[in-house]
């Protein structure tokens, strides 16, 4: 291992603490970064130059099924600053590894509105663009001015606005590339107002439980929170990564040609003309929900999140994942995609 002031690298670095499945894999380097200037000279040491990089956040989004060939680089700058305050919203520069949910918590703090329905979302703000991150309703590219990389191929710093950044339902062009750009900072756009998103199902009861009548955006977050303790498994006490799967988007005509065969399937409207299917309610309907493979699980208390119930490998959580898929195929014609990265 080689220790700087600003990175550490280690050969054949292990990632079971690195990842919130907790599954065993090593990198066969692993480097850690404090400083995003460093990034460029830590890749182009000559050990490191000609291999493949994968850039690691929070690990909170990535099943390992085997070891990592090549390096895999983690972020782990701070620093959030207000760069432009304009009275109505103000531009707040983040780097890549602050914790999402500490952000979240600082920008009520700091009075914005806005990312309460973000709160609690594991993982780092650098990942936040990566798949577009989203909950009850809000996803974070509402908020996302820019995102600044480093592209591996060009050997510069990019800087991407909102729209190069292509968002979409977890996705995003970086979610596409994950060994070219590495996320080293974002900047958002954050409004000192912005009206409530009550709308997603289960938040104003939560509110109505608490005894709120007219909430701000920090009761809108503790309601979430409550909501999200209470439906999702803690990463802290069994390994996951939230919803392994996305909910399947849809055409209306797609739609209408389920609910043909399947009337009591739930549906959300999505982006105007599309709809999103549950697929927890997919995999529900399938009987698969706290279903077990060993130590390799399907929730009790979620169908969407596939858990380690201790001492399962990367192989063991896919092949369950698999059959998830391969199940709920088969009985209702659609394939469900799995949400984190799969190495
Ligand atoms: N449902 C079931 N069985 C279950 C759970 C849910 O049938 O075990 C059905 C119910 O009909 C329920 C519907 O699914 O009304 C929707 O459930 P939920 O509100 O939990 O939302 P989701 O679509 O399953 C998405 C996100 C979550 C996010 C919640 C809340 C994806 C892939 N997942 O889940 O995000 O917290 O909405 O906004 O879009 C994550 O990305 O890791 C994540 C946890």
């Amino acid at each position: 291992m080689s220790v700087a002031d600003d990175f550490s690298l280690t050969r054949a670095g292990s990632l079971t603490p690195l990842n919130t499945f907790r599954v065993a894999a090593r990198a066969e380097w692993l480097a850690e970064v404090r400083d995003a200037a460093e990034v460029p000279r830590v890749l182009g040491r000559p050990e490191l130059r000609d291999l493949p990089c994968f850039a690691l956040g929070g690990g909170s989004n990535v099943l390992f099924v085997h070891d990592v060939p090549g390096l895999v680089l983690r972020l782990a700058n701070r620093g959030v600053a207000i760069v432009e305050e304009g009275g109505e919203t103000a531009l707040v520069r983040v780097a890549a590894g602050e914790n999402w949910d500490r952000f979240v918590r600082w920008s009520l703090e700091a009075g914005f509105e806005g990312l309460e329905n973000l709160i609690l979302i594991p993982g780092s703000v650098g990942a936040a663009p990566i798949q577009n991150i989203g909950a009850y309703g809000v996803e974070a590219r509402e908020f996302i001015a820019g995102v600044e990389a480093w592209d591996g191929e060009a050997q510069a710093s990019v800087r991407f606005d909102n729209v190069a950044c292509e968002f979409g339902y977890r996705d995003s062009i970086f979610k596409h590339r994950p060994n070219r750009y590495i996320v080293t900072g974002v900047d958002f756009r954050l409004p000192r107002r912005r009206p409530l998103r009550l709308d997603y199902a289960g938040v104003l009861q939560e509110l109505k439980a608490m005894g709120v009548r007219q909430p701000t955006a920090v009761d809108v977050a503790r309601a979430v929170e409550t909501l999200r303790r209470r439906k999702l498994p803690d990463p802290a006490q069994i390994g996951n990564a939230g919803s392994f799967f996305k909910n399947p988007v849809v055409s209306q005509t797609e739609l209408a040609a389920f609910r043909e065969r399947c009337p009591e399937m739930p549906a959300h409207a999505y982006g105007g003309d599309h709809f999103k299917l549950s697929a927890a309610w997919l995999i529900d309907a399938c009987g698969l929900k706290g279903a077990r493979a060993g130590a390799a699980g399907i929730s009790d208390r979620h169908a969407l999140v596939l858990v380690n119930h201790g001492g399962a490998t990367g192989e063991e959580l896919w092949a369950l994942a698999t059959r998830v898929r391969e199940t709920v195929a088969e009985r209702f014609g659609v394939m469900l995609e799995p949400e984190p990265v799969v190495i």
